[in-house]
C-alpha cells in the first residue's frame, strides 16, 4: 500500500483521537449545540420542519467545532462552507451516480467514455473546496499557538511543525487539506443518511418511537441533557442504531479495495492486486443471520436481559462490524459517527415526538437512491414538544 497513503491515514487517526474523541471540551460543544437545536424546534412549535436542513444544520455544527475547535452558529460562513462543500460533493456524484461509477471503475477515466461536463463539473467542486480550506490553513496557521491547540486543523498544523527536519516530511499543506477534505467527505453525508433513516422509521413504526421514549423517561428526569456517559444506560436505543445501519448499510459496497497479496477466500483464489468490492449489503441482508432482513427489528442486537450483544456476535459482526469497513481503509470516524447519533437521536425523542408531515413515504432500503451512499427520501417532521 503507497507510504503516502499509510501515513496520511495515520495522521488523520492521531488528529482524531487527539480531538475529536473522548475530548470532554468537544462534547461540551456538542451539547451546546444540541441544546440550541432543541430551543431553535421548540420555537418552531410543531409547525412542518424540512428535515434535511435540520440534520444538515447540526452535522455541519459538529463538524465545524471538530475540524475548527470552536463552536459556530449554522448561518456562520464556516458551516456553510462545510454545507456548500457537501452539496457540491454530492452533486458532482449525483447524475446517474457517476461518481461511483468512477469510484469502482477507474479505468473508465482512461477510456473517456463520460462526457466531459460532468468531469468538468468534479474539477469545479474540487476548486471550490479546496479554496475554502486554503483560506481557513492560512488564518489558523498565522494564530497557532502550541499551547492552546484548539481542533483537528491546529492537530495538523503541529503534526506538519513536528515534522520539520525530518526525513521525507509528508505533512505538506495539500496533505492537510486532503484530510480535512476526507473527513468532511467522509462524515457529513453517512451520518445524514442513517439520521434521516430514523425519521422514516418513527413515522412508520410509532410504537417503536414510544418504546425508545419510554426506555429514556425510565432513565433520565426530563430537564436531563443526556450525554456519551448515558449510553449504556439505553440499550434499546443503541440496539435500534445497529439496526438502522444495518437495514440501511450507508456503504452497500463499501469503498474499492485491492488484494494486496495472493489470497484464498472461501475456496476462491484472488491473486494480489485483484480490484475486490465487498457486498456490504449482503452480508446485513442475509436471510440465514437476519430473519425478515427487510423489517426494522431492534431486539436482533440485545440478548435475553435485555443487554447489547458483543461485537463478536453474528448479528454484529455481519452488519454493523462491516458498515464501516475493516482493516487498513476501514473508516476512522466511527466512533465520532456513532456518538453523534446516539447523542442527536437521545437528545430529541427525549424532548419531542415526531410526525410525519403528511403522507408516509416509501422507506424499503431497495427502492433507496444509490448515489455512492443508499440514500433515503427527503421528508419533513413536525416535532411535538413532550410533557
Ligand atoms: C454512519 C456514519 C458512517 C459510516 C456508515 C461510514 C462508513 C464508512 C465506510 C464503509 C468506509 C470505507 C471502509 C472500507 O471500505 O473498508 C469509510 C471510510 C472513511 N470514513 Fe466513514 N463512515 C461514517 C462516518 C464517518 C465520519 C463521521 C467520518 C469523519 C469525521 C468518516 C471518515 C471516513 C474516512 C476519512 C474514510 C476513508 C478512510 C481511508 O480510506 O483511509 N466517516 N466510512
Amino acid at each position: 500500500m503507497n507510504r503516502g497513503y499509510q501515513q496520511r491515514r495515520h495522521y488523520a487517526i492521531k488528529a482524531i483521537k487527539a480531538y475529536g474523541e473522548g475530548v470532554a471540551h468537544l462534547e461540551d460543544i456538542i451539547q451546546s449545540i444540541t441544546i440550541t437545536l432543541i430551543d431553535d424546534i421548540t420555537k418552531q412549535d410543531g409547525r412542518p420542519m424540512d428535515v434535511d436542513q435540520l440534520l444538515y444544520g447540526f452535522l455541519c455544527c459538529v463538524m465545524a467545532s471538530l475540524l475548527y475547535g470552536e463552536e459556530y452558529a449554522y448561518d456562520d460562513p464556516v458551516c456553510q462552507s462545510i454545507s456548500k462543500m457537501t452539496a457540491e460533493v454530492l452533486k458532482a456524484i449525483d447524475p446517474v451516480s457517476l461518481g461511483s461509477l468512477l469510484d469502482s471503475f477507474p479505468v473508465l477515466f482512461r477510456q473517456n467514455i463520460f462526457l466531459k461536463e460532468t468531469l468538468m463539473q468534479i474539477q469545479q467542486t474540487q476548486n471550490y473546496v479546496n479554496e475554502t480550506l486554503h483560506k481557513k490553513i492560512t488564518e489558523y496557521k498565522a494564530e497557532f499557538d502550541e499551547n492552546c491547540l484548539k481542533g483537528i486543523l491546529d492537530q495538523l498544523i503541529l503534526i506538519q511543525k513536528q515534522e520539520v527536519g525530518t526525513d521525507d516530511p509528508v505533512m505538506d499543506d495539500g496533505t492537510i487539506q486532503g484530510i480535512m477534505m476526507d473527513l468532511v467527505v467522509g462524515g457529513m453525508e453517512t451520518s445524514h443518511t442513517v439520521l434521516c433513516q430514523a425519521f422514516h422509521d418513527f413515522f412508520h413504526e410509532p410504537d417503536l418511537q414510544k418504546r425508545l421514549q419510554d426506555e429514556i423517561d425510565s432513565q433520565f428526569e426530563p430537564s436531563h441533557i443526556i450525554t456519551l456517559k448515558d449510553r449504556p444506560n439505553l440499550p434499546l436505543l443503541q440496539a435500534y442504531i445497529y439496526e438502522n445501519l444495518r437495514y440501511k448499510t450507508v456503504l452497500p459496497i463499501l469503498v474499492p479495495h485491492r488484494a494486496i497479496r495472493d489470497t484464498k477466500l472461501a475456496g476462491y483464489k484472488i491473486p494480489a492486486n485483484t480490484f475486490v468490492l465487498v457486498n456490504a449489503f449482503y452480508t446485513s441482508h442475509n436471510p440465514s443471520v437476519y430473519k425478515d432482513p427487510f423489517t426494522i427489528k431492534p431486539e436482533r442486537f440485545l440478548d435475553e436481559h435485555g443487554t447489547v450483544v458483543p461485537p463478536g456476535h453474528p448479528a454484529r459482526y455481519n452488519s454493523v462490524g462491516l458498515s464501516f469497513g475493516s482493516g487498513m481503509k476501514g473508516c476512522i470516524g466511527k466512533n465520532l459517527a456513532e456518538s453523534r447519533i446516539f447523542l442527536f437521536l437521545a437528545n430529541i425523542l427525549q424532548k419531542f415526538t415526531v410526525l410525519p408531515d403528511g403522507n408516509l413515504l416509501d422507506r424499503d432500503v431497495r427502492n433507496y437512491k444509490l448515489v455512492t451512499i443508499l440514500r433515503p427520501p427527503s421528508l419533513s417532521a413536525k416535532f411535538i414538544r413532550r410533557q
